[in-house]
């Protein structure tokens, strides 16, 4: 096992620049036909979307011995690779020797035909080996990689925050408690399961205050990791559990941070669009019809830029009926970004300078006092993409709004710290990854781009 060479990958066989007289495959039985003596075999081992085509034949290796390599069954064959006289690929191993690893139960849910999402999730501990969720995790795996690679290149340090936190960072309230099990003979009393920390605990909605934290030390920095928020609402685009890219500058200002969050966006949608494009072009043929447009634009020309104020003049102009009249001081709703993303600009925009009621405490302040800072990148079929915002670094204003929103100065104290001892402007803001990966595929669940989705009244697996 320490001759790495053994370990070829099928991707590696099928971009093979010449034929081979010894080859080894391993890999799951795809689908296997049979004709005139011989069995074809599509064979994945999850290195590519193309599997490589395998031929049994029957003389050679005994018709018996092949009665176990069905569909899903996993099998090692070893054989000479040559060009294949058949359409559709350029490479097929002739096999002289096949062993079969695991036998498949003729019970295997995931046979050859298209099967609905729905189904898909039901079965979603084997639905890594179908060809759609193959092609979005190996994305989401190239994704990651292209984020941590811009960050890199501009300086930003990698950071880990908190899981478990003694703070909502959002103060909207949808936090997962941490608790405890009562000890054993104790009675049900309140508060019980907070003595392992001495208070109540929860799952973190945001790593941002701890980022502002470490941005005044480093500088430049980045979290990613999973976020919790128990949003009842029930949506397409919402999860109980998801993953987070929360970049923190020092002496930022808003239009840098909006120039950083569109370079970020630009430089994921390229970089796929280079170097996984054979998955890709799943989604573009299967998924969504639009999307190689939808992947342009996100390339193309730059993105628009429009003040709060200015966006709800446009919806109102729209001439729209929309279930929520848009009006100045209320948020702006799913279908007010749809058809900001879809009809009115038909491509990405970024809205700033909301009014301060319907964001954070944590936001910078206009000259007006009724301003914040604040950005949200909104993109066609998604929404919110991003919600970001210049912070507030002055300890008046900031104390003032914590004052206001009713909430506890003393629990931010090492928050208010940073603007007591040195404090600079500074930017930052959240992606929601699993967001990124529906505008990347056109896959409009998010239960569909994340391996193990977890959503109300959904634990499974
Ligand atoms: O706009 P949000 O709530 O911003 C923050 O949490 C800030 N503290 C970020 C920061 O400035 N560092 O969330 C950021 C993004 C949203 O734009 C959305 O893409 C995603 O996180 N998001 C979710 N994604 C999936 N499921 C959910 N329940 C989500 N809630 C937010
Ligand atoms: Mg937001």
């Amino acid at each position: 096992m320490n001759d790495m060479a053994q370990h070829t990958q099928i991707r590696g066989l099928l971009a093979s620049g010449e034929p081979m007289e010894r080859a080894l495959a391993r890999g799951w039985v795809r689908t296997r036909r049979d004709s005139k003596g011989l069995s074809f075999v599509e064979l994945c081992d999850g290195s590519s979307l193309a599997g490589l085509q395998v031929i049994l034949d029957w003389d050679a290796l005994g018709k018996e011995a092949l009665a176990d390599v069905s569909t899903g069954a996993s099998i090692e064959c070893e054989g000479a690779l040559v060009e294949s006289p058949g359409k559709g690929q350029r490479w097929e191993l002739r096999a002289s020797r096949v062993t079969v690893l695991g036998k498949c139960d003729p019970s295997y849910p995931l046979q050859k035909k298209r099967h609905t999402d729905e189904f898909l999730r039901g079965i979603a501990h084997l639905r890594p080996r179908a060809n759609k969720y193959g092609a979005m995790f190996r994305l989401r795996s190239e994704a990651a990689h292209l984020i941590h690679g811009y960050f890199r290149d501009l300086g930003f340090f990698y950071v880990h925050t908190p899981i478990i936190t003694g703070s909502d960072a959002e103060g909207a309230g949808e936090l997962f408690r941490v608790s405890t099990p009562a000890a054993p003979g104790a009675g049900e009393s309140a508060g019980q399961g907070d003595a392992f920390f001495g208070r109540p605990a929860s799952l973190t909605v945001s790593g941002q205050l701890e980022a502002e934290l470490l941005a005044m030390g480093l500088g430049r920095v980045y979290t990613f990791g999973p976020t919790f928020r128990a949003e009842r609402s029930n949506t397409p685009r919402h999860a109980a559990e998801f993953w987070m890219v929360e970049p923190e500058a020092a002496f930022f200002d808003l239009e840098d941070d909006m120039a950083l969050a569109e370079g970020l966006v630009r430089h994921v949608a390229s970089g796929v669009l280079s170097s996984r494009a054979e998955d890709l072009g799943l989604f573009s043929r299967f998924v969504d019809a639009g999307l190689e447009g939808r992947l342009e634009r996100l390339t193309g020309a730059p993105y628009h830029r429009v003040s709060y104020d200015e966006a709800v003049g446009i919806l109102k102009k729209s001439g729209r009926e929309f279930e929520y009249e848009p009006a100045i001081g209320a948020d702006i709703q799913t279908e007010h970004e749809r058809f900001l993303t879809e009809s009115h600009f038909n491509g990405p925009v970024f809205v700033f300078d909301y009014p301060k009621g319907i964001k954070p405490f944590y936001m910078r302040l206009t000259d007006d006092g009724e301003r914040v800072r604040a950005m949200d990148l909104l993109v066609p079929k998604v929404g919110e993409l991003i919600g970001g915002s210049q912070r507030e670094e002055r300890p008046g204003p900031l104390l003032s709004r914590i004052g206001e929103l009713g909430m506890d100065p003393s629990a931010y104290w090492w928050y208010l710290d940073t603007r007591r001892y040195g404090t600079v402007p500074h930017s930052g803001f959240g992606l929601g990854f699993e967001r990124l990966l529906m505008l990347l595929t056109g896959v409009s669940n998010i239960r569909d781009v994340i391996p193990f989705p977890r959503t109300p009244g959904s634990l499974e697996f």
